[in-house]
């Protein structure tokens, strides 16, 4: 078992680049089975669930190669399955873009459903909802779901709830199947928008993905691309965010600042300076924090995927301040750690009240999921002492050398592997 050991009190200085896009990569990893034709992705990043999707669609019979660490071939004219079942697939939420995928492919998938449910429990009813919609029939059982279709018809479908997976999913299915298909209250994310542009690089027929109203027409068959995925808002935003917490000056380069509109606006609300150039923004924050509210909200709202860490600079602010989730309804489980390193929270329904404290102190921290953990690892830097992070199995899942990149900014952040003498440690870093 790997964990971090990290030494705060350093403010963070530099630039950092910021790698493609986890939630990009994995809808356009999968639905580049979609052609027989041989697909070229590039500026995928190095992180475990894109591994373990890349996995998954070699396990089905594609054919997958790593031309170098950021950039992927596929060809997938050979599948042999559209059975993708296997422990490794049920950890991760984004395998099931490999049913919208195969489906809008072959008319026909099963896919085990994931497991786990680490920041509230993950509906898929409006994915089936408009699988059903576009002629398909849904089964779900025994962990799996299973989806088959005569024909794939063109249809109107209105999401109840805004959901990017659904969108995505429906998406896919919808640029295979006959005729018009409009989705109504469709996620907005850059994601979303990334995948459209990588499905028209194939040949299909997308328009309006960025708005709320996608009309797709579908087309019998889709051909080879050579794709570039969009830089990693969240992974940008969590680099921001460490500058802030920090009190230093940092500058994330290779990325669309449209995309860092909510999280530089609320950052400029916490007393922090910004300055903007096409591809990159940079961070200063050389006073104490200042309180605000903030609400997450679908795109192109302050994203769920930050919240962690915005809460972290909040519980430095001076003032009250109050964080309301309403995408996840679990996902404040990392503020008892945070709690045993100083700070004054509170969490009431989906609200967290914040009474900013003076500091931080190091402890022996657990990361409970994805974001949370990479938020406490800000927490631990901003930290008087040292700190343990253990379970950082949960970071790897979503930034890459995420420990090396803060170390380039000057962070006392080491991997340990936990049978390895700790006392090192010391010895290393004074
Ligand atoms: C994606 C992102 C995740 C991000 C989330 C919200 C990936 C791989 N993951 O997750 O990092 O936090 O968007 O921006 O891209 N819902 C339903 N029924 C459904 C689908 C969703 O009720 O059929 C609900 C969910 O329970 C949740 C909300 O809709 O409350 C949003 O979920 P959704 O946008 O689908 O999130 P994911 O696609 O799972």
């Amino acid at each position: 078992m790997e964990q971090y050991v990290i030494k705060g009190g350093n403010s963070l200085v530099g630039e950092v680049e910021i790698g493609g896009a986890k939630n990009a990569a994995l809808p356009i990893l999968a639905a580049a089975v979609m052609t027989d034709e041989t697909v070229h992705i590039d500026n995928i990043p190095d992180v475990r669930d894109v591994n373990v999707l890349l996995g998954a669609i070699e396990s089905i019979g594609a054919l997958v190669h790593r031309d170098d660490r950021h950039r992927i071939t596929i060809n997938a004219a050979n599948i042999s399955d559209v059975v993708v079942d296997n422990e490794n697939v049920k950890k991760i939420r984004a395998s099931y873009y490999l049913i919208g995928a195969l489906l809008g492919k072959y008319k026909h998938a099963e896919v085990t459903l994931p497991g786990g449910c680490d920041i509230g429990c993950r509906a898929i009813d409006q994915h089936i909802k408009g699988f059903r919609a576009l002629g398909a029939e849904v089964v779900v059982e025994h962990g799996m779901i299973r989806t088959r279709a005569e024909r794939l018809v063109g249809s109107h479908i209105y999401m109840d709830v805004v959901s990017v997976g659904a969108t995505i999913n429906v998406m896919m299915v919808a640029a295979m199947a006959e005729g018009k298909t409009i989705i109504e209250n469709a996620a907005k994310e850059p994601h979303v928008v990334d995948l459209a542009n990588f499905l028209n690089s194939m040949g299909a027929n997308i328009k309006g993905a960025g708005t709320d109203v996608i009309r797709i027409k579908g087309v019998p068959s889709l051909h080879g691309s050579d794709y570039t995925i969009i830089p990693d808002q969240i992974e940008a935003g969590t680099f921001m965010f460490a500058a802030a917490v920090t009190r230093g000056d940092v500058t994330v380069k290779n990325v669309i600042p449209k995309h860092l509109e909510s999280i530089t606006a609320k950052l400029l609300e916490l007393g922090c300076e910004l300055q903007e150039s096409d591809d990159a923004v940079r961070v200063v924050c050389s006073r104490g924090l200042r309180h605000t509210n903030v609400k997450t909200l679908p795109y192109p709202g302050f994203p769920t995927d930050m919240q962690p860490q915005i809460t972290v600079a909040l519980g430095l602010a001076s003032g009250t301040s109050i964080v309301t989730e309403s995408i996840f309804e679990n996902r404040f489980k990392y503020v008892d750690e945070l709690t045993r390193m100083g700070a004054n929270i509170k969490v009431e329904g989906n609200s967290a009240i914040i009474d900013g404290a003076s500091r931080y102190t190091g402890a022996g921290i657990s990361a409970p999921d994805l974001r949370a953990g990479a938020a406490l690892v800000l927490a631990a830097l901003a930290a008087e002492g040292e700190s343990r992070l253990d379970n950082i199995h949960y970071i790897q899942r979503g930034y890459e050398d995420f420990h090396l990149k803060l170390q380039g900014l000057g962070a006392q952040i080491h991997l340990l592997d936990q049978e390895q003498d700790y006392s090192h440690f010391h010895i290393l870093t004074g």
